[in-house]
């Protein structure tokens, strides 16, 4: 699907910010590491700068197995004691998840040592060194602030780090500032600068908009699932109501997006087996306005108004923003029914799942009160049987990548340790 909607520029700036919706010290450690990595590259003076760029964006993605397995809040402990859980959890969600298959090994090793690396016969083995030492710079240099002389990492050259990618590090530290520039953060000019030249295709594009999506899994699964769910019913609804192309690709990049606010929320609380107080429901709602501030900029201002209605109403009585139907469309319609219908088909902690023919009630009830637009809500009746078999069909096909990611975890670890 066509998606002239976002730069390649915005889509690093997306993925960072995705990244720091999680944990904002973890995506501070990833673009430093990126950073370093990059001007490492650099120095080393046979990269195009779009390759570079690309293993920039590798570099961000470093850590992101942590959220998934360890307390990212103790970033020192995993990353030094007992780095295999997030190095493989990375490699599996990358392969799987990104457009980034091919490199995804380098973040499997990306905590082994020199020495059991350096034989190996992987395309992307440089790289791979590379990555080590800039990650064990930043670790390190945060560990011992001023006082970190980087020339420490040159007494494991050989045994812990490739002794090519060390000398390219001291010359690289010294020619462009390197340690001044992470600690006045004027680095990350410079970094965006650089990244004007990642060039992305459609496809590339539309995967690291899925990835973002599958990211709201690394916290809390069943997000995942509901929202590939809503995905495919919108689809299924939106071909029924003949939308246009446009249209389509509008609410089906909203629909991935719509909760990814929801990484902000404390995971007890979505857990939570209990109906929550006033201010915990609102603490949740924020997800929209979240979202929204996540995305501002970076993708259309329609996908984003399509979005941040899902849990709008055309009788005014929805949230954020209280909206009236005057001022939402078929699209904002769409995505506000698929969405309900989907969430009410899940059981929750603090209820049962809903039943055929209860949600058909509630959409009748909807249409009567003004809750739901009219016509979107009685061609979603009409259909009701075959728009939901499809999309669950898809929507089934579409996860089976997903769950593979969750199969093969343990065989590789077990298979490392
Ligand atoms: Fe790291
Ligand atoms: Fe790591
Ligand atoms: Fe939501």
């Amino acid at each position: 699907m066509a998606v002239e909607y976002i730069t390649s520029r915005n889509m690093v700036d997306l993925i960072y910010e995705t990244l720091r919706l999680m944990n904002k010290s973890m995506a501070h450690h990833s673009m430093r590491v990126s950073y370093i990595m990059s001007k490492i590259l650099e120095i080393q003076g046979t990269y195009e700068k779009y390759e570079i760029a690309d293993f920039m964006v590798l570099a961000l993605l470093h850590d992101i197995g942590a959220f998934k397995t360890d307390d990212v809040r103790k970033q020192l402990t995993f990353e030094a004691k007992n780095p295999m859980p997030h190095a493989v959890y990375g490699y599996l969600f990358l392969k799987y998840l990104s457009p980034l298959e091919e490199q995804s090994k380098i973040i499997l090793y990306h905590h082994t040592d020199y020495n059991k690396t350096k034989d190996m016969d992987y395309r992307y083995r440089f790289e791979l060194e590379a990555l080590k030492v800039a990650e064990i710079m930043d670790v390190w240099q945060r560990s011992f602030g001023a006082k970190f002389d980087h020339k420490l990492i040159n007494n494991y050259a050989g045994t812990k780090f490739d002794p090519k990618v060390c000398k390219l590090l001291d010359t690289a530290v010294e020619e462009f500032d390197i340690f001044t520039k992470l600690r006045d953060k004027t680095f990350k000019d410079e970094y965006g600068e650089s990244l004007e030249y990642v060039l992305l295709s459609d496809d590339e594009k539309e995967k690291y908009l899925k990835m973002l999506m599958y990211c709201t899994g690394l916290k809390e699964e069943q997000t995942v699932s509901e929202t590939v769910a809503t995905i495919y019913v919108c689809r299924e609804l939106g071909r029924k109501l003949k939308l246009s192309e446009l249209d389509k690709n509008e609410v089906y990049y909203a629909a991935m997006l719509h909760d990814i606010g929801m990484l902000a929320i404390p995971v007890e609380l979505l857990n939570a087996p209990r109906k929550l107080g006033e201010e915990e429901k609102n603490l949740i709602k924020t997800h929209v306005e979240i979202m929204e501030k996540t995305l501002e900029n970076k993708l259309s201002k329609e996908i984003i108004k399509v979005a941040a209605a899902h849990h709008e109403r055309f009788d005014g009585n929805g949230y954020p923003r209280g909206l009236k139907a005057s001022v939402m469309g078929q699209k904002e319609a769409i995505l506000q029914i698929s969405e309900q219908v989907v969430n009410s088909m899940e059981p929750k902690p603090y209820r049962e799942a809903r039943t055929k023919e209860q949600i058909v009630d509630d959409l009748n009830n909807g249409i009567i009160s003004g809750k739901y637009e009219g016509i979107v809500a009685d061609t979603f009746l009409k259909y009701y049987d075959e728009i939901m078999d499809k999309a669950k069909q898809r929507a089934d096909m579409a996860l089976v990548t997903h769950q593979k990611l969750q199969r093969n975890y343990n065989q590789v670890y077990s298979s490392l340790v």
